[in-house]
């Protein structure tokens, strides 16, 4: 009788073992034991914000925590603003840095990328009644162009005209793109430059507030890991495949994202 309950044991073990995939959080060196370690700048909806009892959701949130389950470990959610949450994942403060992050050149000389897993655009948000501003080719001319600090839309519009920017003088760098619309509100600046999704849900919380039809760059979004983790990015990205194939990652996107 004992013997045939320890081989059901046996059994519940190796089954649970392979319902993760083959790597189970305890192969994985994370900064905490049992625990994903996840930084973030909650802000940038809808992929991650806060939630008014002070948790957090969004799609980066969601997925991030099938992810960990996937893995046998347990997601922490590290809320910091969005330069510390990619210089976290560096200094391994952080196991996986998910924020909506564009996977740029420059990051990848300090930081590992998993695959992509969706697309981010840069759009500009304008006044309805903007003078300044009517479409893309006017932010040449605009006074001030307002971003989030350290983001891609930040790096582009502050860079020199020889490279497509306007340069640092016409740029300010708000700590969310949450402030950077109220600038844009207050008359502060003449346009806002910021990925697509956020862009939809200020200008659907701020009447009078329009994006521009043209596009201003289009990028791939992908999740951040310290240089030669490989065996988490490794772990992560067959999570990730998994979400894809089972339909739960689409599941979570559509519940964050209306389509038309
Ligand atoms: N995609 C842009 C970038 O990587 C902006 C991301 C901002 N994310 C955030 N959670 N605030 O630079």
């Amino acid at each position: 009788m004992k013997k045939i309950f320890a081989l059901a044991l046996a059994c519940v073990m190796v089954l649970s073992l392979a319902a993760c995939g083959g790597k189970s959080g305890g192969d994985l060196n994370t900064v905490e034991a049992g625990k994903l370690h996840m930084s973030t700048n909650a802000a940038f909806p809808p992929y991650e914000m806060t939630t008014d009892n002070g948790g957090f959701e969004g799609i980066d949130v969601e997925v991030a925590a099938a992810i960990a389950e996937k893995l046998g470990l347990e997601l922490v959610v590290d809320d910091m603003g969005f330069d510390a949450a990619l210089t976290a994942v560096q200094t391994g403060q952080s196991d996986i840095a998910m924020a909506g992050i564009t996977v740029t050149d420059d990051r990848l000389e300090v930081m590992d990328f998993s695959d992509s897993y969706a697309t981010g655009v840069q759009v500009v948000i304008v006044k309805e009644d903007s003078p300044a501003v009517q479409s893309i080719d006017d932010l040449a001319s605009a006074a001030m162009i307002g971003t989030q600090k350290a983001t891609t839309g930040y790096i582009y519009c502050s860079d020199t005209p020889e490279n497509g920017g306007y340069g640092e003088d016409h740029v300010i760098a708000f700590d969310t793109g949450a402030l950077a619309v109220m600038a844009l509100v207050n008359g502060q600046v003449d346009a806002v430059v910021i990925d697509n999704e956020p862009a939809k849900s200020y200008v659907a919380e701020n009447p009078g507030l329009m994006i521009l039809d043209t596009e201003f760059a289009v990028e791939d979004y992908a999740i951040g890991f310290a240089k030669g983790n490989t065996a988490l990015k490794d772990a992560v990205n067959a999570a990730m495949k998994d979400l894809k194939d089972d339909g739960t990652f689409q599941r979570i996107v559509d519940k964050y994202i209306t389509a038309g």
